[in-house]
């Protein structure tokens, strides 16, 4: 009988956890369970892995990578304010540990400086900058890694701290120029080494450095490799195309973006699609989010075929695309949205899957894709001088103004007088000269009747946050689009034009700080600069901008 009892007792564990307690010390047990929770995470069994951490810090509270798996685990699986407190409590008993034993073996260098690292990725996902930089910091102060650095220097780039800028952007070109060592035509290039190349400076952030044209096309073309290696993977016939056709309502224009919504990108689009000569094109867009929002319910309305096209994958939407013939298909979104794990974006995939005979490149970065499966950049003379061909892999098509359009004057009727006269003082405003006021068409008017016309609008210009008298300067791009020589620029517009301010864009509050530092040391009274709320309504946001003379 009892020896049936201690059988069954035995089985019972074993089924139950079948990496039973053999033997050895509670801690020694711990990270046996830690070891089979890492090897679980790794195969992607993050439930089983979850509860397997779980179990190593109920033996063992001071197991700082159990912490560790169970932050990995929820960032992957983007919860990320339940990750922050697990990142933390793993630094925080890795410390303790080399504080009690230097030599610590449980705890190598080589592992601090990566918690900390996904420390700092975690804080970067709450929006808790500063510290974020500090994780940085202290991850590199253990152990230099090129991934933090280059980290580092984007949370740098958001808090306008630009202590040592120039030697650090040089090193990050360096860096980005070194981890583009493969790409065939490069430097001492190797193709073959295609799988040990990585990402360290995608696209859409070298845009925002000081980086070589060189480089910032090599990164790009980088993204475009990748994608075309992703869309070969698919295996699909090549697509037949139509004929292209300029006769009456056989134009087919496709937009693909995943940005038609409520956004600085939908707002400038809005009303674009009824601009359209119906008579000539068929316009569709092909949207790549769901969203439901005023701004995207005019755009439905007006475009004659609207395709939500959210969750299908790359090959559906480009079978799609080629179903409805399309012969021009304008993106977007460019590597807006690319995935820094694998350099590939959604559209850029179904880019690269040749849905139609010419791909456009239009309104997004204004930068290359890097990619021979797009025909042409849709731009204008000042935006890509022609000397500029070079670095674009697409062939410019430049529109005689501006590549830029705006649905403004359509969607503030109101504000379409006072638009008129900014359109005289330089504003680039879509909107015919016939339907300008009277007394607002002549060309000899001086930028100061915007100033009258606001007035005789009413727009009070201390209502929006600048003082009544004197030139307004306005500067919305957001805190990291900053940088020290544009910054200088305007301090220097502001000790040259006396009772002049400056408006600002959305920072961070430590950012705030060090851009106000830099105009103490500039002499400028950080009181000429100001940050407007940002979450005001879009018709407020507009109407504000409105007395600003000089606004980029
Ligand atoms: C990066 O490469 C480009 C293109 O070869 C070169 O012009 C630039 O000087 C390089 N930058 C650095 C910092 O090495
Ligand atoms: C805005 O940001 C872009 C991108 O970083 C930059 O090229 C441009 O100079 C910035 N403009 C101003 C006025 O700061
Ligand atoms: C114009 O209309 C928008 C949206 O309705 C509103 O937010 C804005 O305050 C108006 N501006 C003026 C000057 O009336």
């Amino acid at each position: 009988m009892n020896v049936i009892v201690v059988v069954v007792v035995l089985l019972t564990c074993c089924v139950l956890c079948p990496f039973a307690i053999e033997s050895g010390s509670r801690l020694e047990d711990a990270e046996r369970f830690r070891k089979e929770a890492e090897r679980m995470r790794l195969q992607g069994e993050s439930e089983r892995a979850l509860k397997m951490f779980q179990e190593t810090l109920r033996l063992d509270s001071t197991n700082s990578k159990a912490y560790w798996g169970i932050g990995r685990i929820l960032l992957e699986h983007e919860r990320v304010e339940e990750a922050l407190p697990m990142f933390r409590e793993a630094v925080t008993t890795a410390e303790e540990e080399k504080r009690r034993d230097k030599e610590s073996t449980r705890v190598t260098d080589v592992a601090l400086a990566v918690m900390y690292q996904d420390l700092g990725v975690c804080l970067g996902e709450n929006f808790r900058f500063k510290e974020q930089m500090k994780a940085f910091e202290r991850s590199l102060s253990i152990r230099y890694s090129e991934r933090t650095y280059t980290n580092l220097q984007r949370v740098r780039q958001f808090m306008c701290e630009w202590r040592d800028w120039d030697n650090n952007m040089q090193e990050l070109e360096r860096l980005a120029n070194r981890s583009l060592h493969w790409l065939p035509g490069w430097q001492g290039s190797n193709a073959n080494t295609i799988q040990q190349s990585y990402l360290l400076v995608p696209p859409q952030h070298a845009l925002y450095y000081p980086m070589s044209p060189i480089t910032t096309l090599a990164s790009a073309r980088f993204c475009a490799l990748l994608t075309e290696r992703e869309a070969r993977k698919l295996q699909l016939k090549p697509f037949r195309h139509p004929q292209t056709s300029w006769r009456p309502k056989e134009g087919v224009r496709g937009y693909l973006s995943s940005q038609f919504a409520a956004n600085s990108f939908g707002w400038t689009m809005e009303h674009v699609f009824s601009f359209h000569d119906r008579t000539r094109f068929h316009v569709i867009a092909f949207s790549l989010s769901s969203s439901d929002d005023p701004t995207r319910r005019s755009m439905v309305e007006e475009v004659e075929d609207f395709k939500d096209v959210n969750g299908i994958d790359p090959a559906g939407i480009a079978s799609a695309i080629n179903e409805l013939q399309v012969h021009v298909l304008l993106d977007v979104d460019g590597y807006r949205d690319v995935r820094v794990t694998t350099g590939v974006a959604d559209n850029m995939q179904v880019l690269a899957l040749r849905p139609a005979p010419i791909v456009v490149n239009w309104l997004g970065p204004c930068s290359s894709s890097g990619a021979d499966f797009v025909d042409f950049l849709l731009s204008d003379r000042l935006s890509s001088p022609p000397d500029f061909q070079s670095h674009f892999t697409e062939s410019f098509a430049l529109l005689p103004l501006s590549f830029s359009v705006s649905s403004l004057a359509q969607s503030y009727s109101n504000l379409t007088r006072i638009f008129s006269s900014a359109l005289l003082s330089g504003y680039p405003v879509l909107l015919p000269r016939s339907s300008l006021p009277p007394d607002l068409k002549t060309r000899d008017s001086k930028p100061t009747d915007l100033q009258t016309a606001l007035k005789r609008h009413g727009v009070r210009r201390e209502e929006h946050g600048v003082p009544a008298e004197g030139l307004v300067l306005a500067d919305f791009n957001k805190s990291f689009k900053l940088s020290p020589d544009m910054f200088t620029t305007w301090l220097s517009l502001l000790v040259a034009l006396p009772g002049s301010v400056l408006v600002l864009g959305e920072a961070e509050e430590a950012a705030k700080k060090n851009i106000r530092k830099e105009a103490r040391e500039a002499g400028v009274d950080p009181g000429r600069i100001s940050f407007p709320d940002p979450h005001v309504t879009h018709g407020e946001h507009v109407t504000r901008r409105l007395p600003m003379v000089l606004s980029l």
